[in-house]
């Protein structure tokens, strides 16, 4: 009889612990300290300043600013981002760095005299720009948290401006693409008007000028004097709004981030004005009731459970969310538990929900990997996730040849016209209005995961709409599914945001008979665009201590460390 029992108490016992096996790394794995993010390069850069003793907050304004340099596409001083940090005692934060609207901004900037929005007006050229963040937000993080001299940090960025980036095969095919609208934009004697060919070094002797000011005076540096005139003269003279009052104004912020249980993790990420953490709080809520790892990875029920979460999710972000220091939200409401479980009561796993019974519209998602993150854990244990944007590839594709970056195109993340879709195809509603000095809702997900009490991940990812998906899936990815970091990073992602009410699927991984069944059972599937989603750089901590990445080979990504 006690032999019986303790069999079935072993069986119960067997079924209840999935994960028992740890999965074998994949990624780099390192002892101490990692970096990863879009360019070796910048991981690089960011990896030999830990070395050195700097802190994962020295890194950070490393890797930021050498991303600056060796991944223009994205990386930026022209634009913004937002941060999250865990410290190894387990203190955590979070900084927004994003861009704000001009003093000049109002609601009905992009419309015209018929209350249409104006094509390209909030997309394209220096209309589209919004004051930067990144130099302040760097700044406030050496600040709060530096621990080596600013110049110190900035030599081996400003070493790499010099010198040189070599151009990979992915970027050189970058540049081709939009090399008409670079000159379109600026003229045909800009920068990048220049045909640049796989494995040429391209040198950034005005970039590395603007970055040495910046060394010197810190947050000043870009903010007053010299380059901020240069930067608002020739913002207005293209016919944008930003002034030199507009950039002595800004201000990044400290916030605190979202923090949510799911089972026995911890999850920390951003709070509003980015939609991030808000958003995977609902979708794990309201999936976390369910026996997810027994569904199967990208099986249907996994899928559709993940979808019809995310759908519910994503309505409620675009209507209630904007900049918390201009519109009420009701976080508290909108993230309880009663009320995640009552937004799931109408689905089943027989059928679709359709997004029409939640709200109405059709609009397309567009293919976008155009932000960057990048992950750094460092060897006393701290954490950072951040991720950066200039909007757009190339943002608003306005280049200051003078000053040498790019200007974001961050102003078309504001809802133009309430139920006018952005370029990312999501439906806005007052809340993310615009109007003056506001900061536009953003979708970036910068996010730290303790298992247990300790670090266990750091991960990011671009893709603006999809970036809350592709976030989300990693984590489920390793924790439900038992993938490793490179693999959890390495699988195929699906994506739906409510509007449209299509699933979209990456091209491979996904065999036509789960699509067929998804079809039977309601659900629309854009099978005409099938974009990459996301670019994932994590860090996942292995039960031995050492690191693991997942650099996403979607892109050149890297992880480096020691
Ligand atoms: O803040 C946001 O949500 C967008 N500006 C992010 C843009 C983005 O990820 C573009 N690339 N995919």
């Amino acid at each position: 009889m006690i032999r019986i029992i303790g069999f079935l108490f072993g069986i119960i016992l067997f079924i209840n612990c999935k994960n028992t096996a740890p999965p074998t790394a994949t990624g780099l794995v390192t002892e101490k300290a990692m970096v990863v993010s879009a360019r070796v390069e910048a991981s690089k850069i960011g990896s030999d300043i830990i070395q050195k003793g700097g802190n994962v907050f020295d890194a950070m304004v490393a890797t930021e600013l050498a991303l600056a340099v060796a991944y223009p596409y994205a990386g930026n001083i022209g634009g913004g981002g937002f941060m999250v940090y865990r410290m190894a005692n387990g203190e955590i934060g979070g900084l927004d760095y994003r861009e704000k609207a001009p003093l000049a901004a109002h609601k009905d900037m992009y419309l015209d005299s018929l209350g249409n929005v104006i094509p390209d007006k909030s997309t394209l050229g220096a209309t589209a720009v919004g004051v930067p963040g990144t130099v302040a937000g760097v700044m406030a993080v050496h600040e709060k948290f530096g621990s080596l001299p600013l110049k110190e940090i900035l030599a081996p960025v400003i070493r790499l401006a010099e010198k040189g980036v070599i151009v990979t095969e992915k970027q050189a095919k970058r540049l081709d693409d939009y090399r008409d609208i670079f000159i379109k934009v600026n003229s045909d004697t800009t920068f990048f008007a220049t045909v640049y060919k796989q494995g040429d070094s391209i040198k950034y002797p005005a970039l590395a000028k603007t970055l040495q000011k910046i060394s010197e005076q810190g947050k000043d540096g870009f903010y007053k004097g010299d380059v901020a005139e240069k930067l608002a003269n020739f913002i207005q003279a293209k016919g944008g709004y930003v002034t030199m009052e507009d950039l002595e104004k800004y201000e990044a912020k400290w916030r605190s981030p979202i923090s949510f249980n799911y089972r026995d993790l911890k999850i920390i990420s951003m709070s509003p004005p980015s939609s991030g953490g808000f958003t995977i709080n609902q979708i794990f809520k309201m999936m976390e009731p369910y026996d997810v790892s027994s569904f199967g990875h990208n099986s249907v029920k996994s899928i559709q459970l993940f979808i019809e979460a995310a759908r519910r999710a994503y309505a409620d972000r675009n209507y209630f969310l904007g900049d918390p220091d201009y519109v009420e939200i009701p976080l508290n409401e909108l993230l309880s538990e009663q009320y995640l479980k009552e937004r799931m009561q109408n689905f089943s796993f027989d059928k679709a929900t359709k997004s029409s019974a939640v709200s109405h519209g059709a609009v397309q998602i567009v293919e976008s990997d155009q932000t960057t993150h990048y992950s750094i854990v460092d060897s006393f244990g701290n954490a950072i996730a951040a991720t950066t944007t200039i909007n757009g590839g190339f943002g608003s594709k306005l280049y200051s040849d003078e000053l040498g970056f790019f200007l974001n195109n961050e102003m078309d993340d504001f809802s133009a016209k309430p139920g006018v879709p952005n370029m990312f195809g999501l439906v806005g509603a007052e809340a993310n209005s615009i109007a003056a000095e506001k900061r536009m809702l953003s979708s970036m997900t910068p996010t730290i995961v303790e298992k247990d009490g300790k670090l266990w991940m750091v991960v990011g990812s671009p893709g603006g709409s999809t970036i809350i998906t592709a976030v989300a899936q990693t984590i489920l990815n390793c924790y439900e599914f038992n993938m490793s970091m490179q693999d959890a990073v390495n699988t195929p992602r699906f994506h739906h945001q409510w509007l449209p009410d299509a699933i979209i699927f990456e091209p491979d991984g996904f065999p036509a008979s789960l699509v067929t069944d998804l079809k039977n059972k309601g659900y629309i599937i854009n099978e005409e665009n099938t974009p990459v989603i996301g670019k994932v750089d994590a860090i996942k901590v292995l039960p031995n201590g050492k690191l693991e990445g997942g650099a996403d080979k979607r892109g050149d990504d890297t992880a480096v460390g020691f």
